[in-house]
């Protein structure tokens, strides 16, 4: 595990602290007690030097051996065709590309014989070959075919580039990076629904992967960040009870806004997935927001949004909605980087770009507002540990059997069974609400 850099920010209360001590020390030893740092402190500042150590995503790094455990979501199915496409994840170079079976592939951009981009390939029925001098690669990477050769596989045999998994299922195209046999991809209870439609929609960010999912667990920056949006009725008040529960998938979230009389509980899902609902708006949508890293400073988010039919619908009535959603979609470039959905997204997007590339931690004071923040930093230092004592992280799937995930997500207004955790967990009366 890599040591965490120091807090240079600290250095100042540290320096008073130093002083402190020096005016005591002729004083009886109990007067120096006041001088240490409260135990919250020391917390607090645990949590920022995990975060410096999760943002690099190398086959070393925490956060790359944690993501390596998992599919990831790569690209919306719809946007990719028939041709090989540049990808970069977890700071590899590939090359994703669909078999004409539909099948899609991902290997390494570079081909093996000297270099030339294989997202200039051609795709065959065994993989991809390169244009240069057309040695061909099957899905794993391996070279099976060098025509110039006197035996075109001989050569071949001993030649092999990366090659991951990939699969398109529920309209993305995921991919593992791991090694040894592939979990399952998770059956997420939206992705199985049939009585709505869905869509999916990607977005670029210009930061470390852990400022996107920061963002997913911390409720209250919807008070303030969203508040010109359509969001704005039901979360104007900034939380005044925020929770954190263990779930079997990571955590739930849940933020209680107790003069607007409503509770909204977020779940944060490994290895960085936010099942949320927003259910309070016209169309309501629940959401499946994935996030992958790219590299140390680029993140793609992948949205996927699933509208459910109002109760009695007509078709006219679906078909509208369905149009509603397309229209919006429209207006997203689909393969530029750096571009948004929605008005809230893109309030989103600027704030966790603005925190630089990769947040200085060394300059951040987490407070109460940032139980999220916190656990979620935790949740994965627990992940690494579960890996280096031999075990899966949360959330890795290995029951092929199972066939739904359910989340209870969204708003719940006063009087609903889980507008207060004392009520939805008998073992917290202590954090009953002041109702
Ligand atoms: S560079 Fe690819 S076959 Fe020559
Ligand atoms: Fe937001």
């Amino acid at each position: 595990m890599k040591k965490s850099p120091a807090r240079t920010k600290k250095s100042a209360p540290r320096k008073a602290a130093a002083s402190q001590r020096t005016i005591t020390k002729a004083r009886p030893r109990k007067a120096a007690a006041p001088a240490r740092k409260p135990a919250a402190a020391r917390v607090l500042g645990t949590a920022s030097r995990i975060a410096q150590d999760l943002v690099g995503v190398g086959t070393k790094d925490p956060a790359g051996r944690i993501f390596r455990h998992y599919w990831l979501p790569i690209e919306v199915s719809a946007d990719l065709g028939e041709k090989p496409k540049e990808v970069r994840f977890l700071g590899e170079d590939l090359v994703l590309f669909r078999h004409p079976n539909g099948k899609p592939g991902l290997v390494g951009r570079k081909c093996a014989h000297r270099n030339a981009s294989l997202v200039m390939g051609t795709v065959e029925p065994e993989g991809i070959r390169c244009c240069y001098h057309g040695w061909l690669y099957d899905c794993t990477g391996q070279c099976i075919d060098q025509p110039a050769e006197p035996d075109r596989k001989k050569l071949a045999a001993s030649i092999k580039i990366a090659g991951y998994p990939a699969e398109d299922r529920y309209g993305i195209i995921w991919a593992y990076f791991g090694e040894g046999e592939p979990p399952v991809i998770p059956p997420y209870d939206i992705f199985t629904r049939t009585d709505g439609f869905n869509r999916t929609v990607k977005s670029y960010h210009n930061c470390n992967w852990l400022q996107v999912a920061e963002n997913m667990v911390d409720p209250l920056h919807t008070s303030f960040l969203h508040r010109f949006s359509p969001l704005t009725d039901v979360v104007a008040e900034c939380p005044r009870f925020d929770k954190t529960e263990d779930t079997q998938y990571g955590f739930v979230v849940q933020s209680t806004r107790l003069d607007q009389g409503h509770s909204r509980l977020d779940h944060f899902v490994f290895p960085a997935m936010n099942r949320v609902a927003v259910n309070h708006i016209h169309p309501p949508l629940e959401i499946c927001w994935f996030v992958t890293p790219i590299d140390e400073t680029h993140t793609l988010s992948v949205t996927y949004r699933f509208v459910p039919n109002p109760p009695g619908a007509d078709e006219e009535a679906i078909q509208k909605r369905v149009k509603f959603v397309e229209d919006m979609d429209k207006k997203i470039p689909r393969n530029s980087p750096h571009e948004s959905g929605s008005l809230v997204f893109a309030q989103d997007m600027w704030a966790m770009e603005s925190q630089g590339p990769i947040s200085d931690r060394n300059f951040e004071n987490l407070a109460n507002s940032d139980k999220g923040v916190i656990r979620l930093r935790r949740g994965y230092w627990d992940a690494l540990k579960a890996i280096e004592a031999g075990r899966d992280p949360p959330n890795v799937l290995r029951d092929a059997s199972v066939k739904v995930l359910n989340f209870e997500t969204g708003i719940f207004h006063r009087g609903a069974d889980n507008f207060d955790p004392a009520r939805r967990n008998a073992h917290s009366p202590a954090e009953k609400l002041p109702v």
